[in-house]
């Protein structure tokens, strides 16, 4: 999908966003929020960060910067952090996550929820977040990915060619995307329901990255 085809769809979404897909996919943003054991201070990155959604469940003593390349998603958040007063937001901006404005090493933690299925270039996506967070800060990241379970692996394969109607790749591989990133995931956990989704927590090595720049895609 392209960044157009991405604003097209999340303009056409943003109003009932909250509906679908708030309450859906909240036990995921709060399991990825709890395995943050954010520090007071913590400079937070939160890529793809929608209508804000999350926003209200970190803790108030750290520093959450929000991006979005959807203008009406953004608008949203911005709503939501006025009208819930959350001081610990420091910014909401647009902003492609795949070419971040941000200088290296900004951040202690980067978090993109439910959005590797939908940028246009996921392995780009992790190179960026990896360059924004400093040396030994965590990478955290909800998704949906391809079902092992063949049959539902099977449908999730048959919908794929919606994928620009949905605004997500339904049978988006995790495997691939490691094999891409070489992440170095030190945990995995399903979340949601059915434990559907899966929530994964890895560490930013920089200094490996810098040694085989082709394995970590930051070549
Ligand atoms: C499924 S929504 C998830 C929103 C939010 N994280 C949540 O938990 O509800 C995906 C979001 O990622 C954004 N997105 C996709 N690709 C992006 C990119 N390359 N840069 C910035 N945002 C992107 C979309 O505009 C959309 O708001």
């Amino acid at each position: 999908m392209d960044i157009d085809v991405i604003q097209r769809v999340y303009r056409r979404y943003a109003q009932g966003y909250d509906v679908y897909f708030g309450a859906l996919l909240q036990p995921g943003r709060k399991a990825i929020i709890e395995k943050m054991h954010c520090r007071p201070g913590d400079r937070i990155l939160e890529v793809g960060v929608g209508t804000g959604l999350s926003l209200p469940l970190y803790p108030p003593d750290v520093r959450v910067t929000g991006i979005d390349i959807s203008r009406e998603m953004l608008a949203r958040a911005h709503l939501r952090k006025h009208r819930l007063r959350l001081h610990h937001v420091s910014s909401l901006r647009l902003m492609n996550a795949e070419s971040m404005q941000f200088p290296d090493d900004s951040f202690d933690k980067v978090v993109a929820m439910y959005v590797v299925s939908v940028a246009p270039n996921p392995a780009r996506l992790v190179s960026e977040m990896r360059r924004v967070c400093r040396s030994g800060g965590e990478l955290f990241m909800v998704n949906h990915f391809r079902h092992a379970n063949p049959v539902v692996g099977g449908l999730e394969r048959l919908v794929a060619p919606l994928s620009r109607l949905m605004g997500f790749h339904p049978d988006f591989s995790l495997e691939n995307l490691l094999q891409e990133t070489a992440l170095d995931v030190e945990e995995r956990t399903p979340v949601n329901m059915l434990g559907y989704w899966t929530l994964l927590r890895a560490r930013n090595d920089k200094i490996a990255a810098e040694r085989e720049p082709s394995r970590f895609g930051t070549a």
